[in-house]
């Protein structure tokens, strides 16, 4: 198995690079942080490829990838899972620049890491291409303006692109973290129900990918919180989130 892994020098990329490696696949691992990205591979079994990018910078985030498909004579599974989340509110100017990071971060940088193996997968008619999404994609949460759209184009985009490809024999799965105890995490103000392990999540996420599911939400019991949340009156949303504690600004955090 060769695994193509954005933002995989913390959290769930790390922990994912260390599922599949220990199932023995060879990865490619992505990131901005050299020493991170170098001690994540030191405690890898096998031998890996890595490559030091911000996945924004679109013309070397194709470079990577395209070095990894040909290093590996074609990539098996490509997951887009770097991100960030900033609390980010639209009434404040200095905002909007946060606002375009993190749509640049988390919607149009997933779509380049999965551009440069499309062409490839088709002609082999097979491959996996994972969008990592969060349940904070399905209703808008206060305080969380550019991550909620963020995470709700990665839905639909996910979407548009596995009805796309199927007919290609290339599969799209969309994942969908509930709360994973990870660096993005460790700020946050407000209660995280069911919050998980991030080995426990690696391991769940990587099954539903070898097996192709097309969505999938972890952990189980947030899945069931989003599905009533979906369906929720927008009266009784807004009621339930008008007092909720809202993540901080990214000026408030430096
Ligand atoms: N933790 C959760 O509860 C949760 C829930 C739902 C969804 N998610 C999603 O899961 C993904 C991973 O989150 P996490 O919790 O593991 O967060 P994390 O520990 O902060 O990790 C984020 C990863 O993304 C990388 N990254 C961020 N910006 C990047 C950039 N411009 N270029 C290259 N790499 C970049 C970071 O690497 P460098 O800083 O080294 O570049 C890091 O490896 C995100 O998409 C997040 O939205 C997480």
């Amino acid at each position: 198995m060769k695994v193509f892994i954005t933002g995989a020098s913390s959290g769930l990329g790390a922990a994912l690079a260390n599922e599949f490696a220990t199932r023995g696949a060879c990865l490619g691992l992505v990131a901005r942080r050299r020493e991170a990205l170098d001690a994540i591979e030191a405690a890898l079994p096998g031998s890996h490829h890595k490559y030091v990018v911000d996945v924004t910078d679109k013309d070397a985030l194709i470079g990577a990838a395209q070095a990894f498909d040909s290093a590996v004579d074609g990539a098996d599974i490509v997951i887009a899972n770097a991100g960030i989340s900033i609390g980010v509110k639209t009434e404040f100017y200095e905002d909007l620049d946060q606002f375009a990071k993190v749509i640049n971060t988390n919607v149009l940088a997933m779509a380049t890491t999965f551009h440069p193996f499309i062409a490839g997968m088709k002609a082999r008619g097979r491959g996996t291409l994972v969008g990592i999404a969060s349940v904070a994609g399905v209703r808008g949460l206060p305080g969380s303006d550019a991550y909620c759209a963020s995470k709700a184009a990665v839905i639909v985009y996910c979407e548009s692109l596995r009805v796309e490809m199927a007919k290609y024999g290339v599969r799209v799965v969309t994942i969908s973290p509930g709360f994973i105890r990870t660096e993005m995490t460790n700020q946050n103000p407000y209660r995280m129900p069911f919050l998980m392990n991030v080995d426990a999540f690696a391991e769940r996420a990587a099954d539903a990918i070898v097996a192709g599911v097309p969505y999938r939400t972890i952990p189980w019991q947030m899945g069931c919180i989003t599905t009533l949340l979906r369906w929720m009156p927008r009266w009784i949303f807004d009621r339930l989130m008008a007092n909720r504690k809202q993540k901080p600004r990214a000026v408030e955090t430096a």
